[in-house]
């Protein structure tokens, strides 16, 4: 099974990216349900592997935090996201999941993090039009939101898309309270 670690957004922030989206001149929004910060990927795991992956996140220790969506960027022109107001509370806990999945024998990419929430993907890329979408809606409106948990998500393709299923949410420190 195709495996990642994120945070999903709360609804309010879904709405503030859903609007955002709709000023989209092309290309294939995620879904607001569907809309997450990427702590980790893990790739196609099997399932003892996957288990090892759950009783490591499991022990991960980690203070809820703050995220607010803010600014915009570009994966080439293929991928548009938006970063966020704060990206260190977002690198630590990378930093944690990563060491706890490697501390289990998980391969984990090397590339350098880069905390976002991708709005949109483009199987037609036009630079052109994306830049001016990058320009006029830099600034864009979006609440904060404190992130209580994280979660480890399947990833399937399917006919109709990518479907999320949600296999396990771990709780950040202090939250609820
Ligand atoms: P994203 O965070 O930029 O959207 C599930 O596929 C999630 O894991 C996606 O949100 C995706 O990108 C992220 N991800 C990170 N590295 C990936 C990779 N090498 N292949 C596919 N998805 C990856």
């Amino acid at each position: 099974m195709r495996l990642f670690v994120a945070i999903d957004m709360d609804a309010p922030v879904q709405d503030a990216l859903e609007r955002l989206q709709e000023n989209l001149p092309f290309g294939r929004p995620v879904p607001p349900e569907q809309l997450h910060l990427t702590l980790a990927f893990l790739g196609e795991q099997d399932t003892a592997m996957a288990e090892a992956a759950h009783e490591a996140l499991e022990a991960i220790r980690f203070p809820a935090f703050e995220i607010r969506p803010k600014g915009l960027g570009a994966f080439g022109a293929d991928v548009v996201w938006a970063g966020l107001d704060d990206p260190a509370p977002a690198a630590a806990l990378n930093a944690k999941v990563m060491a706890a999945l490697r501390g289990v024998g998980l391969v984990l990419e090397r590339r350098r993090y880069r905390p976002h929430v991708t709005l949109a993907r483009f199987p037609q890329p036009d630079a052109e039009r994306l830049a001016k979408f990058l320009a006029a809606q830099e600034a864009f409106p979006c609440p904060p939101f404190t992130a209580e948990s994280f979660v480890l998500y399947r990833s399937t393709l399917t006919k109709s898309g990518v479907a999320y299923d949600e296999l396990a949410r771990y709780p950040l420190q202090g939250a609820g309270r």
